[in-house]
């Protein structure tokens, strides 16, 4: 038995959530290691929908343990509000189930009221961030200014460090941005009271993993978004502010690489994308409406609309190199039912020349034209299959495409979003 992580390989919402709860089933402990509530991972257990914006969504099995990382940056509000959405359909989140990184950074109401006020800022220029304040958290970790969950058990600490902080930001907000000033007393008073409800989950979340890893339990590391969105490899700068890719889990959750000895890519059976960017294989036309209203693409966060396209391998295959992956689940295979054909981008043409993988510069990005592989679709319900060989010969073939193209193997499609649609070929924790 090794240690998995699950990634994204695309755009983000590439049904990970619903991967991570499977696999939890075979793990002692889950941790997400980055991000924040920008993320929304959804879980239907026996037709009941969940869905998980902080905590990691191995949380509806009852015997596992949940872990916030330290590489996590974390509303309070938005934790407390989601803890409380479970205790009332009763999963009681108590500090035996959950434990949140002392190191874990704090998203301040001024995070979120910059976010929201640069992309009101950038009218049509904006990046179309979930306006959760994640980019501006980040912000401070990096400039050493910000906010841990440890301060929040230091009163004083807590109030100098907003004080501080405000000065800075509401310049900022009042005289740049032409937004509206915050108040200290309402933040501080607001924090302190939630500090105190969450102090029994602050906790050394490394020393936990490790401390596991000695006694020989499994652990299941979640990512959010997707490596596309990774702010040094994804499409600069319609990112966000972490780094979706698995070596962070070594920085975002304390623990060593070798650790980790399976990397899982979650990869779309077709591409979405919210918010603004790059997006080469989007289709704009009545096959795009297609898979995005069999696919109900509407975001988990936002509830904004997705934009769809097709599969594009070119984005997999980075993927691939960028976290080592050692297999790939297939999701929402079943989305693409009833299309007389489905395409999947193989390359990119650029200025004449075909080229393999996706190029940083966004103008060249523009001028590429997806090279497509034109299969044939499939008509049957595929809800139901439980093995490959129970799968039309069209959509085995689609899949062979994906399989041989990026020479990973897979080890699970997904038919459907409950637990129980899903084709199982190799439990990632054994294998490793
Ligand atoms: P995540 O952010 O990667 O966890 O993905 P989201 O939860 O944001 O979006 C994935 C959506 O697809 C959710 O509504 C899931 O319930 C749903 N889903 C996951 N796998 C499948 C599948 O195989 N088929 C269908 N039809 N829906 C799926
Ligand atoms: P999960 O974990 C899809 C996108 C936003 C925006 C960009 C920057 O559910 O896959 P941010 O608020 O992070 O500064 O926004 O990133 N984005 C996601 N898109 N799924 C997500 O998470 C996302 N988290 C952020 O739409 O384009
Ligand atoms: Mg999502």
């Amino acid at each position: 038995m090794g240690n998995v992580v699950v990634v994204g390989t695309q755009w983000g919402d590439e049904g990970k959530g619903k991967v991570v709860d499977l696999l939890a089933s075979s793990a002692d402990i889950v941790v997400r290691f980055q991000g924040g509530n920008n993320a929304g991972h959804t879980l239907v257990v026996n037709g009941e929908k969940t869905i998980c914006h902080l905590i990691p969504s191995g949380i509806l099995h009852e015997d596992k343990k949940c872990l916030i990382g330290n590489g996590v940056v974390v509303d309070p509000a938005v934790l407390l509000e989601e803890m409380n959405d479970l205790e009332k359909r009763g999963i009681s989140v108590t500090p035996e189930r959950l434990s949140l990184s002392e190191k874990a950074h704090i998203v301040m109401p001024y995070h979120k009221a910059i976010d929201l006020a640069r992309e009101a800022a950038k009218g049509s220029g904006k990046l179309g961030t979930t306006g959760r304040g994640i980019g501006p958290c980040y912000e401070d970790k990096v400039a050493r200014i910000g906010i841990r969950a440890v301060d929040l058990l230091e009163p004083d600490t807590l109030e100098a460090k907003i004080r501080t902080n405000l000065k800075e930001k509401n310049f900022y907000l009042e005289k740049f941005l032409k937004a509206e000033p915050l108040e200290f007393q309402p933040i501080y008073e607001k924090y302190s009271s939630m500090a105190e409800i969450l102090a029994p989950f602050i906790a050394d979340v490394s020393q936990e993993i490790d401390q596991a890893i000695k006694v020989g339990k499994t652990i299941l590391f979640e990512g959010a978004q997707g490596t596309h969105l990774d702010v040094d490899h994804g499409t600069y700068p319609f990112v966000t502010s972490s780094n979706p890719i698995s070596g962070t889990v070594c920085a975002g959750a304390g623990v060593g690489p070798d650790k980790l000895h399976h990397v899982v890519g979650i990869v779309k059976a077709y591409t979405t994308r919210v918010g603004a960017g790059p997006f080469p294989t989007e289709l704009l036309d009545e096959t795009g409406d297609y898979i995005q209203e069999r696919g109900a693409e509407f975001g988990a966060t936002t509830g904004r609309r997705r934009r769809c396209g097709w599969l594009d391998l070119v984005v997999v295959r980075d993927s691939v190199r960028l976290n080592g992956l050692t297999s790939l689940s297939i999701t929402k295979l079943d989305v693409l039912t009833g299309l007389e054909r489905v395409k999947v981008c193989v390359g990119y043409e650029l200025d004449g020349r075909r080229i393999e993988s996706r190029p940083a510069s966004l103008k060249k990005l523009a001028r590429c034209k997806p090279l497509y592989e034109d299969l044939p679709g499939w008509k049957e319900d595929i809800s139901s299959a439980k093995a490959v060989k129970d799968l039309p010969p069209q959509a085995r073939n689609y899949l062979k495409v994906i399989e041989e193209r990026t020479a990973v193997p897979f080890s699970l499609v997904s038919v459907g979003p409950g637990r129980e649609e899903t084709i199982k070929l190799k439990d990632p924790f054994e294998t490793s």
